[in-house]
Parts: C-alpha cells; sequence; structure tokens
C-alpha cells in the first residue's frame, strides 16, 4: 500500500496541466457500447478508474484499450452484457453500463452497487426510468436484471426526483436507441453530461438541451462509431485552485475547461484569492491570511459536492467562522476527522460543519477514506507546518492523474512510499 509524505509550508508556483474528466471519461466508455463501430476517445486520463471500467467492457467481449491517452472502445464482439459484483464492488460508476446494455442488447444484468464511503447512493432512478421506457427490472442475488420489451425501449416522459449526474447519462445513453422520443425532466446540467451528449452526438444521435434541466432525445434505429475529445476536469482543476490558495502561492493552471467554475471561483475570491481566467489558463494567487468564508454543496451550476473537502482544507487556516453545508450526500464528511488530527476546529451538526479557522495546521498521520477526502489531506499537508503521511492514497490514484509529479513541477515537496 502506498503512502504520500508532505512537508508543508512551502507556497505553491508554476503551471499544470488539468487532465481529462474522469467523470466525463466513464460515462463516454459506456456510451462506447452504443454503436455500430467503435468510439475513439482523446484526452483520456491515466487513472485506476477508468482501466476498471475498460476491464468491466472487456468483461462483456467487447474491445477496450486504453495507451497513451487515448482509447479505443469497440462493441461489436459484445456477446455477456453482465457487470459482475468484483468489478462494481470498486467503482459504483459501473452502473452506468446498464442503460446502453438494454438499449443496444435488449437485457443487461448489472450488480447492484453497494453504499460507499460518502453514502447510500442508490440507483433507484436510474431503475425507474428504464421502467418508464418499459424495460422489465427484477433483482435477485444483488443483480438487477433489465430487460426490453419487444421491439426495444420506447421514449418516456421522465421527471427525475433529485437531479441525478449518472441517472441523466445512463438514461440519455439508453434513450438514443429507444423507439420514439425520451424527455428527461429535472436532469442534471452538470459539465460532465453535456459532454456524453456531445460525443453521442458525434455516434449520430439526436439530443437537445443537455446541460439545461430538460434534455429531449429523439430515439433512431442505430448509432455509428465516432470519435471525441474529453473535456478537461473540472475538479482537478479546482483542487489545484485550492492548493495555490491555501499555500499562499501562484499556480497557472493551463487547459482547464471553460466557464464551469464560476461557484468555486466566487468563493475563492471571498477567501481573498486572486483569480484571473481566459480561454488558456486559470491563474490563482492565494492571500497573505485566508477569508473564512461559507458554502453550500448544489447541484451543477451550484458549489460541488466534489470540492467540498477541499474548500473545507482552507477554510480550517481561515480568518474566522465558515459553515459548511454537505447536502447532497449523507455521509461526506470523513475527512474531519483526520482534518481534526492535524489541529483543524471543527464541529459536525448533521449535514453542517462548522470550521474556525486556526492560525496553521500541524502535520500528522492521516487516513485517506475517499478520492476528494484525499485530496483535502493533501491540501491540508501543504499548508501545514511539518510533516504529513498520508495514508491509503489508493483512493487518491482513482481520480487524479500523477498527482505528485505535478504537485512536485509546482515546487511542493512530496513523495511516495511504495510498499
Ligand atoms: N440519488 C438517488 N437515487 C438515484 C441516484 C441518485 O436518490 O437513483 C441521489 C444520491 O444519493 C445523491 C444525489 O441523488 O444524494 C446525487 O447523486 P448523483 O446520482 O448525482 O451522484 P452520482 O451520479 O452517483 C456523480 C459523480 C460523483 C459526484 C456526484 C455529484 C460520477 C462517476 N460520479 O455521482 O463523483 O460526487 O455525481 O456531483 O460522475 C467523485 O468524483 O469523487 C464523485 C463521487
Amino acid at each position: 500500500m502506498h503512502r504520500m509524505i508532505i512537508e508543508g509550508g512551502q507556497p505553491l508556483n508554476g503551471d499544470v496541466r488539468v487532465s481529462g474528466a474522469k467523470n466525463a471519461a466513464l460515462p463516454l466508455f459506456a456510451a462506447g457500447l452504443l454503436g455500430d463501430g467503435p468510439l475513439l476517445l482523446d484526452n483520456v486520463p491515466d487513472l485506476k478508474d477508468i482501466h476498471t471500467m475498460a476491464a468491466v467492457l472487456r468483461h462483456m467481449g467487447a474491445l477496450a484499450e486504453v495507451t497513451d491517452g487515448r482509447a479505443e472502445i469497440d462493441p461489436r464482439p459484445v456477446n455477456n452484457p453482465t457487470a459482475p459484483y468484483e468489478m462494481v464492488k470498486t467503482m459504483r460508476a459501473s452502473a452506468l453500463v446498464l442503460g446502453p446494455l438494454v438499449a443496444r442488447h435488449g437485457r443487461a444484468r448489472v450488480s447492484l452497487p453497494g453504499g460507499c464511503a460518502i453514502g447510500e447512493r442508490p440507483i433507484n432512478l436510474h431503475l425507474k426510468a428504464l421502467e418508464a421506457m418499459g424495460a422489465q427490472i427484477s433483482l435477485e442475488q444483488g443483480y438487477v436484471t433489465a430487460v426490453a420489451p419487444k421491439g426495444g425501449l420506447k421514449g418516456a416522459d421522465f421527471f427525475f426526483d433529485t437531479p441525478t449526474v449518472t441517472g441523466t447519462e445512463n438514461i440519455m445513453m439508453a434513450a438514443t436507441l429507444a423507439r420514439g422520443r425520451t424527455v428527461l425532466r429535472n436532469a442534471a446540467m452538470e459539465p460532465e453530461v453535456t459532454d456524453t451528449a456531445r460525443a453521442l452526438t458525434t455516434m449520430g444521435a439526436d439530443i437537445r438541451g443537455a446541460g439545461t434541466e430538460t434534455v429531449t432525445i429523439e430515439g433512431r434505429g442505430s448509432l455509428r462509431g465516432g470519435r471525441h475529445r474529453i473535456m478537461a476536469d473540472r475538479i482537478e482543476t479546482g483542487t489545484f485552485m485550492v492548493a495555490a490558495a491555501i499555500t499562499g502561492g501562484r499556480v497557472r493552471i493551463i487547459d482547464g475547461p471553460q466557464g464551469c467554475l464560476g461557484a468555486l471561483e466566487k468563493k475563492l475570491e471571498e477567501a481573498g484569492a486572486r483569480i484571473e481566467a481566459n480561454d488558456q489558463f486559470v491563474l490563482v494567487t492565494g492571500p497573505d491570511r485566508i477569508l473564512s468564508a461559507d458554502a453550500r454543496t448544489r447541484p451543477y451550476p451550484g458549489f460541488p459536492t466534489d470540492m467540498q473537502a477541499q474548500f473545507m482544507a482552507l477554510m480550517t487556516v481561515g480568518s474566522g467562522l465558515s459553515v459548511i453545508q454537505e447536502t447532497i450526500f449523507e455521509n461526506r464528511f470523513m475527512h474531519v476527522g483526520e482534518l481534526k488530527r492535524m489541529g483543524a476546529d471543527v464541529r459536525l451538526d448533521g449535514n453542517t460543519a462548522i470550521i474556525s479557522g486556526v492560525e496553521h495546521l500541524s502535520g500528522a498521520p492521516v487516513m485517506a477514506t475517499d478520492l476528494r477526502a484525499s485530496a483535502s489531506l493533501i491540501l491540508a499537508g501543504l499548508a501545514a507546518r511539518g510533516q504529513t503521511e498520508i495514508s491509503r492514497v489508493y483512493h487518491l490514484d482513482r481520480g487524479y492523474e500523477r498527482i505528485e509529479e505535478k504537485l512536485l513541477g509546482l515546487g511542493a515537496r512530496v513523495r511516495r512510499i511504495r510498499e
């Protein structure tokens, strides 16, 4: 198991390049199952979750190769539309194959994802929407089986009780091959949904309104293969923005996504950071003293839950009181106990964290519990006095490509211990 050692107190300076977005790449791999030919993807990040997704596709018989930032998915040999427990349990986003499989092959058998470190995370809305499209859903031995009606899925008018990112993607993909029109209401508006729709369009799908709360899909008899460049990772971008702010450094983040970090930028400005953004880069200059600010996670375009832990790390060294409310996941405060070990003053009350900023954090051995919690510990370690040792960094490798290399390039004192 790997550990990360950080000597804190070094302001980060310089340029860093953002990788392709994990949460866009994952639905796009699943989208590769829909066509009659291969889907080529560029800007594919080299991450554990991506390799797991490729393995899920190969398990079904598809060809799924990932090399040097490119992926080719050829769905033609698929002969086993199943996602097994061993794979789904390590990555719940495997459930994204459900919609494409049932749409393309009339049948899918996918292990029902269990809860995870950040919450229960049901997929009931994915299943309800497929049912509305005529699929028969049954649950046996931990597996969901979805069977399309004779003649295939049919278009439906479906309202999501709560906006769900992978739910919207799953059903949008299924609808591209359904008979007639599907209208998804209260859909998730995250940029990764829009990126998925863009790729599907190059494959011949007819989708309108992706990125708004109503997405309309006219089903097609078939889709072809295609080629698509995956959008840049907005959460990686945001994490480096906080890294600049928390260390009082100056970081130019290159090739990030365009115009989708407004809510975070506003909060970082409230915290005293200076931000200059254009179509090539975002330049973040950290303040001398971080000002405390409140935040409340919301679906896009609100403040992202995937940035909550990192923003909390910043607020632990704020000038006063900060109130952070997590409204998306019920258990996404696992980093709090670890930040406290570093001297943070945080009180939890249900889904609210009340943070009293301290002058400085001090390095300590801490444990990563999930992807974004790990990122918050790295940020805290960068700002802390002394040495921080983070164990279980495999969580980090699920979502941050070459993280220590990128941090080293910005002058951080960080190293990985492999044992
Ligand atoms: N929900 C339901 N029923 C459903 C689906 C969702 O009640 O059928 C609830 C969830 O429990 C949650 C809320 O709806 O309270 C929103 O969850 P959503 O479905 O949007 O989350 P997700 O699609 O499972 C994606 C990202 C997460 C990110 C969330 C929220 C991917 C692969 N994952 O998850 O990313 O936190 O959207 O933005 O896109 C991460 O990258 O670290 C990560 C966890």
